[in-house]
């Protein structure tokens, strides 16, 4: 197992539009996600994209604590560290939610950035097993966030208010409220 670099707004390839996995039960795979693991642990953010790791495939890994889901809805549980392999996400219903996001690969920037409320999440799982579900909240923001990494879409791209981007360090000070993805 091995820390990556992670690649930094500017790198080309955050914003290529990454290969689907052939094969999620692969060695390759495998030691990819081992790495990512330990890549977003060392890291420590929430999730973490193939492409950030500068690796243009459709993984994802991210795990959310119970802290930050009980700072949306009271009592809700923390998502232990899951791992997506050609995900694919389409919205439910059609409301939006503005939250805060920050990113990897935008080190020090946090904004606020629109996401579908509820979403249908369709992948393969770390085993290779496909499953279904449908996630809201912050976990669907976190979803949507990693996924579009995939894309080659970063968090600014998507915000509608440039004037909500600010350095974490200002908005802790202004107590604007600072998700870590
Ligand atoms: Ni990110």
């Amino acid at each position: 197992m091995a820390v990556l670099k992670v690649a930094r707004m500017g790198h080309p390839i955050l914003r290529l539009v990454a290969a689907p996995v052939d094969d999620p039960n692969s060695q390759q795979i495998q030691r990819l996600v081992e790495d990512m693991k330990e890549t977003l642990e060392d890291a420590g953010g929430i999730g973490l994209a193939a492409p950030q790791v500068h690796v243009s495939l459709r993984v994802v890994i991210y795990g959310i604590p119970g802290e930050r889901m009980a700072a949306e809805k009271e009592g809700e549980p923390g998502v232990p560290l899951t791992v997506l392999i050609n995900p694919r996400i389409e919205p439910i219903g059609d409301e939006k939610d503005v939250g805060p996001e920050a990113c990897l690969s935008v080190p020090g920037l946090m904004g606020l950035v629109p996401r579908w409320r509820s979403i249908r999440l369709r992948a393969f799982d770390g085993a290779g097993r496909p499953f279904e579900r449908e996630v809201s909240g912050f976990h669907a923001r976190v979803v949507q966030h990693e996924c579009d990494h995939l894309d080659g879409i970063l968090y600014p791209q998507r915000m509608t208010d440039l004037a909500a981007l600010s350095f974490v360090e200002e908005a802790r000070r202004f107590s604007v409220e600072v998700a870590e993805d």
